[in-house]
């Protein structure tokens, strides 16, 4: 499924009305594929805080070359800046002196991450100053073009020394289209992290549940679980059996024919999980439905399908899962929320309402969990799979272009941001509801 808007615009003809006219732009975003370094040029660290001294070598354990100067002429892809340093709002200064003059000398899709230590874990004003860092960070986002994203991570000091998984997934091409995010590391409860043997496969050896496996972003899901080393198991409905079967077939996986609303779905599963693979390792609720409708229009069973497929399924089969012990220590629990939950949307009360639910999922999860078992959300914004091709062409076009990517984004990206929580190495990264929407400008 191509956006033939941006097809278009790479054509000469296309560049030049773009000029003219004063168009979105998009450029074509750099994506990730297995054997390429995570990060294809230097990085740039600054600031001066207690997580710089050891940026470098959690790098270079990843592979990526890091400097603190960079030579006249050279280019940085991707700029670190350690912000925890910061502890009043006078510091904020040091923001502006680093970044300022490397501006201009970034290369193609660009990375910047800001490391801070969450504000209320601080006071007074220092409290006040990490806090500020969030708007720093969502302008620069909006502002630095050119395929470019920019997140701040705050961590938690519990969780200095497991970084590494967030700092691979924000300043490689897997993150393509997450920008202007805000995550926490440490900051609700787990903050284990088992060390990763393999980092092009930190999944090894590990069983992976995705719901609505058979087709768009969780087939997508299923293929990146099973490049990093997972064996899947897909779930889907009757209707799609075929699909899923041949689907998991090329994958060495499993699969599990089953409506995820059934009453006995969530014993099913959890039976299953437990004899044929002792266990799970990662769940992902990616099984989703929309029934679009005004609310004074809804009849009753749009409104009722949709929270039973896309909430209180996960809800249900996520307890059944964790009661009946089948999640494994250091398990992942990934929901699927939507940008729909978080700005809400004409037609979708029902859709945007479960969607909110399934953050609530996670928020009310976070702090309960033990074992290093971790609850995270993506939030999709306007990603291409068959579900959007069938929107109308306009609304379409609109969805697409009011991000600061100016495009939509791939069910790839999705899937590379569910990996990430899902990773051996992300066992600090609790709580979080990260939105992959190329920094859409509906919602926070
Ligand atoms: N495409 C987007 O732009 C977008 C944006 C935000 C969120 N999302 C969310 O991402 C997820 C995947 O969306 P998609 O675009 O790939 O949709 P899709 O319709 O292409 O795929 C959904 C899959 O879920 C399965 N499914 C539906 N009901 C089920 C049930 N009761 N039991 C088991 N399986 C069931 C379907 O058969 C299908 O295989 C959904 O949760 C959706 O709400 C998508």
């Amino acid at each position: 499924m191509s956006d033939r808007y941006q097809d278009f615009v790479s054509t000469s003809i296309g560049q030049l009305l773009v000029k003219n006219l004063g168009l979105p732009n998009p450029t074509a975003l750099e994506r990730w594929s297995g054997g390429d370094v995570l990060v294809d040029g230097l990085v740039v660290i600054g600031g001066d805080g207690r997580l710089g001294e050891a940026l470098p070598t959690t790098l270079d354990g990843l592979g990526i070359a890091s400097t603190r100067t960079l030579d006249d002429g050279a280019r940085a892809k991707a700029l670190v800046f350690d912000a925890t340093g910061i502890t009043d709002t006078a510091g904020l200064v040091a923001l502006h002196e680093f970044f300022t003059p490397l501006m201009r000398r970034l290369e193609t899709c660009p990375r910047v991450v800001v490391l801070g230590t969450p504000p209320e874990q601080r006071t007074g004003s220092e409290r006040i100053a990490q806090r500020a860092l969030e708007g720093f960070t969502r302008s620069l986002g909006k502002e630095i073009g050119r395929g470019g994203t920019v997140q701040l991570v705050y961590v938690a000091p519990a969780a200095d020394g497991a970084i590494a998984s967030t700092l691979a997934f924000l300043l490689s091409p897997k993150s393509a289209y997450v920008s202007g995010q805000v995550v926490r590391i440490g900051a609700h409860g787990a903050t284990t992290t088992d060390e990763v043997a393999d980092w092009t496969r930190p999944l090894a050896g590990k069983v992976a549940l995705v719901t609505g496996a058979s087709r768009g972003i969780g087939e997508e899901i299923a293929r990146v679980l099973h490049r990093d080393g997972a064996t899947v198991v897909g779930v889907d409905v009757p209707q799609a059996a075929s699909e899923l079967q041949t689907l998991m077939a090329e994958l060495d996986g499993d699969h599990l024919v089953l409506d995820i609303t059934a009453s006995d779905a969530p014993q099913r599963i959890a039976h299953h999980l437990r004899q044929h693979h002792g266990g799970v390792d990662v769940v992902v609720h990616n099984a989703g439905i929309t029934r679009d409708k005004k609310l004074a229009n809804m009849a009753a069973d749009r409104w009722e399908s949709v929270i039973a497929v896309n909430l209180t399924a996960p809800e249900l089969i996520t307890r059944e899962l964790l009661d009946a012990g089948v999640v494994n220590a250091s398990g992942r629990i990934v929901g699927v929320a939507s940008i729909a939950g978080i700005a809400g949307n004409v037609g979708q009360t029902n859709y945007a309402t479960s969607k909110a639910g399934v953050i609530g999922l996670v928020e009310s999860l976070r702090e309960e969990l033990d074992d290093g078992i971790t609850v995270n959300a993506v939030a999709p914004g306007f990603i291409i799979t068959q579900m959007t091709a069938a929107v109308p062409f306009a609304t379409r076009e609109v969805g697409q272009r009011l991000n600061a990517m100016s495009q939509g984004g791939l069910p790839v990206d999705v899937a590379e941001t569910i990996a990430w929580f899902a990773s051996a190495g992300s066992g600090a990264v609790n709580g979080n509801v990260v939105r992959v929407c190329g920094q859409m400008m509906l919602g926070a």
